[in-house]
């Protein structure tokens, strides 16, 4: 069975091949018919049991363009509130003749448990749990990074070696933190996370990046940047310094801007709390990937589905957190 759960199950050559067939999907954007017939057939189920707007709909738009049948669930409004378990929705909608479950969720394992539980059969995409793992948001923006430091077409079958990205803010709730970190570092990056020392993580030692506190003196050395959402919900007030306190230290402004070296980029995962890590200013200027972040999801999107349900090249990637 292969499925898609975390970053850290990708290896360098999986992720390439990835941000490769991401090329060629956008391609398929380009033109009058944005379609291709390759998931005629197959049914895929996007199963979300927390909000979402750019992940939910980008992985619609991309069943939709490989002609996939789509069956859109989400947890309000669904048994799930009458106290139905992961299990016995799963095999509701398996019963239905799914071939593929994308799945987000709070509880950090969830798509795990769902892929390695034997409970279904059909494939599992990670569309984010908890504050685990979102690996697609994680090749997305690799993808953004590799088109915009490399080149679209000189960046083909490259990697992001010596790119130094640092990535800034509410690391502790992050899962796009924790699969950036395990995806730059596959691909050759060097990152450096920044964050108030109340919302870096306990065991970062163990991760492959460096840490600092000083966002000041490390954005004059860096490819890109890329700034966190503060996690507010996932959040007890006790750990937060006030806003005016975190976006004076840790938030992106016009000044701060200005000390990235020319060529460097400013990305944003969405959504985007304006006025805390990122000033309208910022967020509106042409640096800002953030739309393009976006747009370059529903390419990444449909590689993944493509090689994990249609297409004739490897793998894109059997879960090695299983045999751990
Ligand atoms: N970046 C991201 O995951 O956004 P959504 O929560 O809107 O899907």
């Amino acid at each position: 069975q292969r499925h898609l759960i975390s970053a850290a199950d990708l290896t360098r050559d999986d992720a390439v091949l990835i941000l490769d067939t991401a090329e060629e999907m956008a391609r398929v954007a380009d033109r009058p018919i944005k379609k291709l017939p390759t998931l005629r057939g197959r049914t895929v189920v996007n199963l979300f049991f927390e909000d979402s707007t750019r992940t939910r709909i980008s992985f619609e738009a991309a069943e939709k363009r490989l002609s996939a049948d789509v069956i859109n669930f989400s947890a309000k409004g669904s048994s799930v509130s009458k106290g139905e378990s992961l299990k016995d929705t799963a095999q509701t909608l398996e019963a239905m003749g799914v071939d593929a479950v994308v799945i987000r969720h709070g509880a950090s394992g969830a798509p795990y448990r769902l892929a390695n539980s034997g409970w279904i059969d059909a494939a599992v995409i990670n569309a984010g749990d908890g504050t685990h793992q979102h690996p697609t948001q994680a090749l997305l923006d690799a993808f953004t990074l590799r088109r915009r430091l490399v080149g679209r077409d000189t960046g083909l079958g490259q990697d992001l070696s010596g790119k130094r990205i640092t990535i800034v803010g509410d690391v502790l709730h992050s899962r796009v933190a924790r699969s950036n970190v395990d995806l730059l570092h596959t691909l050759g990056a060097e990152v450096t996370l920044v964050a108030p020392p109340t919302l870096v993580p306990v065991g970062v030692e163990s991760w492959p990046c460096e840490v600092s506190y000083d966002l000041d003196s490390t954005l004059p050395k860096c490819d890109a940047v890329m700034m966190l959402r503060v996690q507010r919900e996932r959040m007890n007030a006790a750990f937060f310094p006030t806003e005016r306190e975190y976006s004076r230290r840790y938030g992106l402004d016009g000044d701060r801007m200005a000390r990235l070296p020319e060529h460097a980029i400013v990305m944003h995962p969405g959504p985007m709390v304006r006025g805390m890590e990122i000033t309208a200013e910022v967020a509106d200027s042409g640096r800002c990937t953030a739309v393009e972040q976006v747009a370059n999801g529903v390419s990444i999107r449909m590689a993944v589905l493509y090689l994990l349900l249609g297409g004739n090249e490897p793998a894109v990637t059997h879960s090695r957190t299983e045999e751990k």
